[in-house]
């Protein structure tokens, strides 16, 4: 782990390697079927893009928690009492944090924990700014591996890791499980979790959020191919791929592919990959849950369910988890 300054902030650098990403890569490329790993869309491009997609109109999730944000910010800051260390795993842009550190009672510190270390340092610096009585301590790191939390100057209350916008959806049940427990260790015997969890809903509403219109989504799902070309050299012919997102009601998820227009051949890292027409990679599974499913994976883990907020329609929801 290196420390160093950046911009107004100080980094804590556990360098997730490319190494690591070459090696996820060929291994994703040769299982049957073929799968990406989800977690490399992040890079400069693929992160803005994934900006854009929570302005679509389409795209409900962001919209939805951010209003159960507004509505309850100031209720979550009551249950989470002070002087917590508020940490979050894959923090992207903090715009949610941004409500909850407006209603936090004391804030000890904020540990935003991300693998795109451009924008979290530009992230961190900019909450450093806005914030200037908050101490502010980016991490880099891969958080679904272990790593240390910074010592922050005041000591903590307790952790409370907030885990918003639905990112745990990205995670198979027994993933879930294996994530949930980690952050528990992360947290501690006193900690807290307050997660953002996507609901089961209506699959014509969740196929649209992954197929917009404007062909947004299409672009984040290939820019993962225009990645690799780019940092492992492979030959990715992004034309010759389509985006394809179908809800599977069996597992409750949203399945992303890109499938391959015809038959064909890609070289990456001194290996060959081979492409039947119509073979496709699996790039993204996004589940959506039911409460008492949700709660059930939770207690597997060793957390509570102490509180749920929701919209009116049920479509999101925040929820509040202590451990034990
Ligand atoms: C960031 C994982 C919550 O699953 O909705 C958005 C990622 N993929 N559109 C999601 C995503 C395609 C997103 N999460």
């Amino acid at each position: 782990m290196q420390i160093s300054r950046a911009l107004s902030v100080t980094l804590h650098d556990y360098e997730p390697q490319a190494g690591d990403m070459r090696a996820e890569v060929l291994a994703g490329l040769t299982t049957n079927p073929k799968t990406l790993p989800c977690k490399y869309f992040y890079d400069e491009r693929g992160s803005e893009l994934f900006d854009a997609i929570c302005e679509l109109p389409e795209y409900y999730l962001t919209r939805t928690e951010l209003a159960i944000m507004q509505s309850h910010a100031a209720e979550m800051a009551t249950v989470l009492g002070s002087r917590g260390l508020l940490v979050e795993p894959g923090s992207g842009t903090s715009t949610k944090t941004r409500l909850l550190l407006d209603k936090l009672h004391w804030p000890c510190a904020y540990v935003p924990v991300d693998i795109s270390r451009e924008h979290l340092i530009k992230a961190a610096d900019q909450l450093n700014r806005h914030y200037p009585d908050l101490e502010v301590l980016p991490v880099c790191a891969d958080f679904s591996q272990a790593f240390a939390l910074p010592a922050p100057h005041h000591p903590a209350a307790r952790s409370v890791i907030y885990f918003p916008g639905s990112t745990i959806g990205n995670f198979e049940p027994d993933a879930t499980v294996a994530l949930l427990k980690q952050l528990l260790r992360l947290a501690g015997r006193k900690g807290a979790l307050l997660i953002g969890v996507d609901l089961n809903k209506d699959r014509t509403l969740l196929e649209a959020a992954y197929n917009d219109a404007a062909g947004v989504t299409a672009a984040f799902n290939l820019n993962l191919l225009a990645r690799l070309n780019r940092e492992l050299h492979s030959d990715f012919n992004l034309k010759r791929f389509q985006h394809r997102a179908l809800y599977n009601p069996a597992e409750g998820r949203i399945e992303m592919r890109l499938v391959s227009l015809d038959e064909q051949t890609v070289h990456i890292a001194d290996e060959s990959v081979h492409f039947r027409a119509g073979e496709a990679i699996v790039t993204e599974y996004s589940y959506k849950h039911t409460l008492p499913g949700f709660a059930a994976l939770a207690a597997q883990a060793g957390w509570n369910v102490q509180k749920v907020w929701t919209d009116d329609r049920r479509w999101f929801s925040v929820q509040y988890l202590t451990a034990g």
